[in-house]
């Protein structure tokens, strides 16, 4: 397909087809990565800044690896130790950044819609690297790619995503994901952390994890967000985890060929007990092998050099 966006900042905007043109991608630039020379020159001459409001170790890292191994000149940018601490906004700051002749600005956000913004007032192209509890696109993405690779298919499977929907940004892009590549999707947890209407994204609503563990092909395990969180929305730790915590004696009950995920960072011993975080279902690390991919496949196509 002619891929003609300018940015990305959400999988809600994207169609079925596009998705699955930045996974084929993907697929082409996972090899990159295992060669001697893990370098190629597609976007030699192109410059990608990294601005990161909020904390980050995947999605940042991955970022920046993806635009090196594609040879670009990356910048990075974090909020302590920049002018945004002496009170600059952010469209200044970004259009200070931009003056230096920047192609490609990766931003995370602490405020939804926050990325948008940015694309409405600059010139170069835009990646939602996370912004507050709206969307990630490329953790949605790469938790696609990983899906369609561990089990040939996403349509028709069912997948569980667990935990904390309610401030998970990782839980919007992968609904909207999934479904529009024909998953069935359950979200599971809480009904204090699933918001109310969520049906109307086209998912099923349980709160019991045995049921959900039982039926799901896919359980994508959401870190439990506690610094977002007002008040309690469960009694105590040690309650969520009996309710919704996966341990090695609860995935009995899981179909023996069950995929279990988790975006990272971890809370062990909540979401997940380590044994099934470290164990043969988890596909925690593949995740973030096949991010790099995803986020070379998202700048190679955002920088206009396809085709
Ligand atoms: N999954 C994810 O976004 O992790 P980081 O916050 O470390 O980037």
């Amino acid at each position: 397909m002619n891929w003609t966006r300018k940015h990305l900042l959400g999988l809600e905007e994207l169609s079925a087809e596009e998705i699955v043109h930045i996974l084929d991608i993907a697929s082409g630039f996972k090899e990159v990565s295992t060669r001697s020379i893990k370098k190629v020159p597609a976007l030699n001459g192109r410059t990608v800044v990294n601005m990161f409001f909020e904390n980050s170790t995947r999605t940042n890292l991955s970022f920046q690896l993806a635009a090196r191994r594609l040879s670009a000149d990356l910048l990075t940018f974090s909020k302590s130790g920049t002018s945004v601490s002496k009170g600059e906004t952010l469209i200044d700051t970004a259009k200070n950044i931009e003056a230096m002749g920047v192609d490609i600005m990766v931003l995370r956000h602490g405020a939804a819609g926050a990325a948008k913004h940015l694309s409405e007032n600059i010139d170069c192209s835009v990646v939602n690297a996370g912004d507050g509890q709206h969307e990630h696109p490329t953790q949605g993405l790469l938790d696609l790619y990983t899906i369609r690779e561990v089990r040939g298919k996403i349509a028709g499977l069912k997948v569980g995503i667990v935990g904390d929907i309610a401030h998970s940004r990782v839980a919007r892009s992968n609904i909207w994901g999934l479904t529009k590549l024909g998953a069935e999707v359950m979200v599971v947890g809480p009904s204090t952390l699933i918001p109310r209407d969520i049906e109307k994204m086209g998912v099923t609503v349980c709160t019991d994890m045995d049921q959900a563990i039982r039926e799901c092909d896919v359980l994508n395990m959401l870190r439990i967000q506690f610094e977002r969180q007002d008040g309690a929305p469960f009694p105590s730790i040690r309650e969520y985890i009996q309710l919704f915590g996966v341990t090695e004696s609860r995935l009995k009950q899981a179909k023996p060929d069950v995929t279990i995920m988790h975006p990272g960072p971890v809370n062990r011993g909540i979401e997940l007990s380590p044994e099934v975080a470290d164990g043969p279902r988890s596909v925690i690390l593949r995740q973030v092998t096949n991010g790099l991919a995803v986020r070379m496949a998202v700048l190679f196509l955002l920088a206009g050099v396809d085709g």
